[in-house]
């Protein structure tokens, strides 16, 4: 256990946005003194996805000028730094390695401790970064490659209670936005067209939602959106209907069962707390509507700023802080990994097969 200030600079490079920061964790209160965030999204506009070779080489050649920036812009210097901490999965392998390499060089460097962090992790504590958030909580999290509820007991103490069996729901934005030929990220292309459509004019299915437990599908989802996309004419007007009652679909899904996650948790602690993270929890309706099934089970409710809900490091630094200050480093041979569970005893006892093109990440 380390006592006093823990100063950690963190990289992510897990998907297409690259990013470092620096956090000062003092007192279980963490302050976020730099952060940097460059989105790929352009790069891969073309292509209709994230191209993995073009991700990997973007990460590469920009992760040095945005170290530079947020080491300089935090005023600390290398000898104020704890360590350092990058994402070392999951993820696609080629950035995961361009992050983690690029730590381990300076963790060899400087002298410092590496901290390989699983990204879910810094999803899982990134409410932390904002407010006070103690343990345990209940955690949705819902990312372009995950959507699962977590029990997190502690730092590095996670247990999943329930997952998606296919497709992510940032997924299913996205294969949305891609079918409506929307430009931009998915998510936030949909959440835009929808606010001039009418939710529940398209009739779209709730899968699972009949089923009891906590395992979540949305590629069933999809395949009735891709059918109403095909019927034409798909006017502007229609194309933002289609996208209201998606993302009412989605709300509906996650809204059940975070119900029954809320009742679930009631029976395993005292703390009721839920929180949402992940890229999809950026979604304002989503928000919205948890934040009343939170209330309506005298639950309190976080979300984390906007910026802290999509990929960024100041999560990932977070997370290295956290683990440093409890004494765990790890060392540099540790490998970059593309799939990593966060809850490995679930993992194998339970597995989720991931039909989607981030399957690999679950
Ligand atoms: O957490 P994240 O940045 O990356 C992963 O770890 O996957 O999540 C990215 C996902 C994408 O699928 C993106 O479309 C979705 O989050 N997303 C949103 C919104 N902003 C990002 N989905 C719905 N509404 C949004 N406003
Ligand atoms: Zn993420």
């Amino acid at each position: 256990m380390m006592q006093g200030a823990v100063t950690v600079l963190g990289i992510e490079t897990s998907c297409d946005e690259t990013a470092a920061a620096v956090v000062r964790l003092e007192n279980g209160r963490a302050e976020v003194l730099s952060e940097h965030v460059a989105s790929q999204t352009e790069d891969h506009a073309l292509y209709g996805g994230v191209v993995p070779e073009i991700a990997a080489r973007a990460h590469v050649e920009r992760l040095d000028s945005l170290i530079r920036l947020a080491t300089e812009e935090a005023g600390v210097g290398w000898v104020g730094l704890t360590g350092i901490a990058a994402t070392a999965g999951p993820g696609l392998i080629g950035g995961v390695m361009a992050g983690l390499s690029t730590a381990k060089a300076i963790a060899l460097a400087r002298g410092l401790p590496l901290v390989a962090v699983n990204h879910l992790e810094g999803h899982a504590l990134s409410p932390r970064l904002a407010e006070e958030v103690s343990f345990p909580y209940l955690l949705l999290l819902v990312s372009g490659g995950h959507c699962q509820f977590v029990f997190v007991e502690g730092v590095g103490r996670y247990r999943r209670l329930g997952s998606t069996i296919d497709d992510a729901a940032g997924e299913a934005f996205d294969k949305t936005a891609k079918l409506l030929g929307l430009a931009g990220q998915g998510g936030p292309a949909v959440e835009r067209a929808a606010l001039t459509g009418a939710a529940g004019t398209v009739a779209l299915p709730r899968p699972l939602l009949d089923r009891p437990g906590l395992d979540m599908s949305f590629s069933g989802l999809k395949t009735a959106v891709r059918r109403a996309a095909e019927e034409l004419p798909l006017t502007a007007q229609r194309c933002a209907d289609i996208c209201a009652s998606f993302q009412e679909a989605v709300a509906d899904i996650l809204a059940v069962k975070s119900a029954r996650a809320m009742e679930l948790v009631a029976g395993l602690t005292d703390r009721r707390t839920l929180v949402v993270a992940g890229g999809v929890a950026a979604n304002k309706g989503l928000r919205a509507r948890l934040e009343a099934e939170a209330r309506h089970h005298d639950f309190r409710f976080v979300a984390p700023p906007l910026r802290w809900c999509t990929d960024n490091a100041a999560m990932i630094a977070l997370a290295g802080a956290e683990r440093l200050r409890l004494g765990y480093s790890d060392p540099l041979d540790t490998p970059a990994r593309a799939r990593w569970p966060l809850d490995e005893a679930s993992a194998t006892a339970t597995p989720v097969y991931g039909a989607g093109k981030k399957g690999a990440k679950a």
